[in-house]
């Protein structure tokens, strides 16, 4: 019966009936390492040169934003994204800067464009901080108001981040990786320490490190992950096998794990990706020993791993007067107590343990950021993922190693298409891009995450979820 009624919802004369309820026909984002649909503009709004410098490290040209004579902006033509460097902004009064330039890209932006605001992550004195809490308030109404498939998000730099440091970042966000990225702010700072060696020779010209750094802006021939070994928990199907599928066209070899249970799915996919496949449930006792005696059995003894993704995760929902011990522990041991269990046998220095410089990367989720009704244990075990990534981020950041959450909104997988039709259909419209995330929105993330040049962000959650009114 859901499913008729889906079919119908999307047939023509559902979606005229649809849109005579004010249901528009959602965008259609653009993906992948894509560039913006026409030019980069930029406004360095109080003499700050850090994205102007880390725009052209990344090979990206820009037009300018700013009227000389400081009245409002205006653009050449059609832009494919505004890029503003409000670092240096103090007072109230030159939050008028930010709007100048703001309100003409209202109109002059491409579909799927984007605005990204780059401010301080620390400031001194009340004014100053108030503005850049603005600035965060600003960005998220600007999200709300732009229309077909265009994002805004804010970029926090720390101090002594170089252009280098922020490079990933802003070609993140430029390009279609980040089409269900929308109306965060996360931090990026100074990179720890360099990621570890490749440990293999990395094949093909843009092998590694950021392919704008080299003048090519976007392109499907970057490899950022070559030779690198990264570990995919749930990946045999839906967002895990996309995470593997991502890593692996960024170049890693790719470790996928899962449940027996699914392992036909688990050999096919570790064979279309030229990876190895591991049948392991994460909560075992010894999940963390299999793993990485797997990781030296099959790349060899000196092996070590760049990056690992716990993604395997389960719902067991129900309101809490009606969730039993069993319930409760089920989803907090898989969703949480076996990332907390597997972390430190894979730091300890094994043969297949984590290389220092590596990646951590746990799978949060709005549940856990805002609640849902009838998903206490879930929300616990994801709120849970969020406290143990900021607590492993400072931990080891001696070790260059960097810990990062996502927090999926919804995303279509088998897990969301259990939800009933019309309740199924009101969360994947609640956000501001009017539809549900694809599996690769969140890979492609984490892929961020996963990128050797992604080194100065740690203890970051970021949020995909098209700015999901959950939590917002
Ligand atoms: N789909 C969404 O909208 C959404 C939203 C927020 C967060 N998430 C999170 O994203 C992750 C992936 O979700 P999905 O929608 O792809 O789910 P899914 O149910 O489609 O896939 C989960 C995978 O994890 C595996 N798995 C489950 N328990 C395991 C265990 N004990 N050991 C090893 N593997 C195990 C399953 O076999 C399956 O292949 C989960 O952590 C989920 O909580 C999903």
């Amino acid at each position: 019966m859901a499913g008729l009624l889906e079919r119908v919802f999307y047939s023509a004369p559902g979606k005229a009936v649809a849109g005579g309820l004010g249901l528009a026909e959602p965008p259609v984002l653009r993906r992948g390492r894509t560039a913006p649909d026409g030019p980069v503009a930029l406004a360095s709004l109080a003499g700050s040169e850090l994205v102007a410098e880390t725009l052209r490290y990344l090979g990206v040209t820009t037009v300018g934003a700013v009227s000389d004579d400081g009245s409002e902006a205006t653009y050449p033509q059609r832009i494919g994204a505004l890029v503003v460097d409000a670092r240096g902004l103090r007072r109230i009064d030159e939050l008028e800067r930010v709007r100048a330039v703001l309100r003409p890209a209202m109109k002059a932006l491409n579909g799927s464009g984007r605005v990204i605001l780059v401010a301080e992550a620390e400031v001194d004195g009340v004014e100053a901080q108030a503005v850049r809490q603005a600035l965060d308030g600003i960005m998220r109404t600007v999200g709300k108001e732009l229309r077909r498939g265009a994002t805004a998000n804010l970029v926090l730099v720390a101090p002594r981040t170089a252009p280098s440091d922020l490079a990933s970042t802003l070609l993140f966000l430029l390009e279609g990786r980040s089409a269900f990225v929308d109306g965060q702010a996360w931090t990026v700072g100074p990179t720890l320490r360099d990621a570890a060696p490749e440990t293999s020779p990395p094949k093909g010209p843009l092998a590694t490190g950021i392919p704008g750094a080299r003048g090519q802006f976007g392109g499907e021939t970057a490899a950022p992950l070559a030779g690198r070994i990264v570990v995919v928990t749930g990946a045999a199907r839906g967002i895990g096998a996309q995470i593997a599928t991502v890593a692996a066209r960024d170049g890693a070899r790719v470790a996928c794990v899962d449940m027996p249970a699914a392992g036909e799915a688990l050999a096919a996919l570790a064979n279309d990706l030229r990876g190895t496949a591991l049948q392991l449930d994460v909560t075992a006792p010894d999940a963390g020993e299999r793993i990485a005696a797997h990781v030296a059995s099959r790349y060899g003894a000196d092996a070590r791993i760049h990056g690992i993704v716990h993604n395997a995760g389960i719902t067991r929902d129900k309101l809490l007067v009606n969730t039993d011990a069993d319930r409760w522990a089920q989803v907090l041991a898989v969703n949480l107590a076996a990332e907390l269990r597997i972390n430190p046998v894979l730091l300890d220095g094994r043969p297949g343990g984590l290389a220092d410089g590596g990646r951590i990367v746990g799978i949060a989720s709005t549940s856990g950021i805002a609640g849902n009704k009838g998903q206490a244990n879930y929300a616990a075990s994801k709120a849970g993922v969020i406290g143990l990534v900021r607590a492993e981020a400072t931990e080891l950041a001696g070790r260059g190693i960097t810990v990062n959450a996502v927090a999926p909104g919804f995303i279509e997988t088998e897990m969301t298409a259990r939800i009933p039709f019309v309740q199924r259909e009101v969360f994947r419209r609640a956000n501001s891009l009017a539809q549900g995330g694809q599996p690769v929105d969140v890979a492609e993330t984490i892929g961020y995450l996963l990128d050797p040049a992604s080194g100065g962000v740690t203890g970051q959650v970021v949020r995909v979820c098209g700015q999901n009114l959950v939590g917002a």
